[in-house]
């Protein structure tokens, strides 16, 4: 049974496509992040094989390593689509820590180009003028090293703060809405995917962008829920905001999302649904955790 693993194993090992594998095979102008969190390898000396030589037991030790290294590391891409306001980046976030993956905030993309039409004066109800603009827009996403999660950057300016102020919040769905802006957005997170171990979020990922990932959520939760966590999370940085602006801007969000004519917001058939109105981060946490599981 041996010399017959040892012929498969070598067969497995070698046939993968080693990129693959890799944490992420994107380029690095465009995404750095954190290798640090990679999943532990099974090391060869917890594996005694008494009966080879030690030369043979090396060699079988070595492929049968390689091969747990490469179950080990069965990387996936988890998508997670959703209402706004539902609780998908804090969701994604946790999911990405725990599982050493990449995560990508979609929406992020989306707020940033709106922020670079709302400084330059942008017109995009005239699709020359979005594709023109887009011709110089960059975006990158860069791990911040204190907290280690990836912080939007738009022609190599920190955004990150700047594209969650309603102002931009009150234009966004507009602005995903334009195809040539999609299409934009959309080749970029699928170049982000190729390496697979990523969790992205968004609205589109698991229709659009990624139809074939391995493990698909649609994120839901009550209306007035997700109103009240939106308006905490405005307050803490603008105590003038009302929950009356955040309400309506969360409908006006929810609606254009999910009736404009380009990729609308719809859950994927092969998608599972969480709705998290009563679940605490933890518990939402370990049912997510429970589905990948179950994909590895
Ligand atoms: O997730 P968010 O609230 O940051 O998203 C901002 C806007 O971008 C929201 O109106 C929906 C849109 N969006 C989208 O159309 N497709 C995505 N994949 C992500 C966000």
């Amino acid at each position: 049974m041996r010399f017959c693993s040892l012929a498969v194993l070598h067969k497995i090992a070698t046939s993968r496509n080693s990129s693959q594998y890799s944490p992420f095979t994107i380029d690095h102008s465009q995404i750095t992040t954190d290798h640090s969190r990679t999943p532990e390898r099974i090391h060869s000396d917890r594996i005694p094989n008494p009966k080879f030589s030690p030369h043979d037991s090396f060699h079988l030790l070595n492929f049968s390593s390689h091969f747990c290294s490469l179950l080990m590391e069965k990387k996936i891409i988890i998508t997670i689509d959703g209402w706004s306001s539902c609780g998908k980046s804090t969701l994604a976030k946790q999911l990405a820590r725990e599982l050493g993956y990449l995560y990508i905030d979609s929406g992020a993309m989306y707020r940033a180009i709106t922020l670079y039409f709302l400084r330059n004066h942008i017109d995009w109800t005239h699709p020359e003028a979005v594709t023109d603009a887009l011709h110089h827009i960059k975006l990158e996403f860069l791990s911040n090293h204190k907290s280690g999660h990836c912080e939007m950057y738009l022609n190599g300016e920190n955004v990150e703060y700047l594209i969650r102020d309603l102002v931009v919040a009150e234009k966004v769905s507009d602005v995903a809405a334009i195809k040539e802006v999609r299409e934009f957005a959309v080749h970029q997170q699928q170049q982000m995917g190729s390496g697979k171990g990523i969790v992205m979020d968004g609205r589109d990922i698991g229709t659009v962008v990624f139809p074939h990932a391995e493990l698909k959520i649609f994120m839901t939760a009550d209306k007035e829920i997700r109103v009240k966590r939106r308006y905490q999370e405005l307050y803490e940085k603008n105590p003038n905001v009302t929950m009356e602006e955040v309400r309506s801007n969360l409908e006006m969000r929810d609606y254009i999302d999910s009736h404009r004519e380009v990729s609308p917001l719809r859950k994927a058939e092969d998608a599972l649904e969480l709705d998290n109105s009563h679940l605490t981060i933890r518990e939402q946490l370990d049912i997510a955790l429970r589905w990948t599981r179950e994909r590895l």
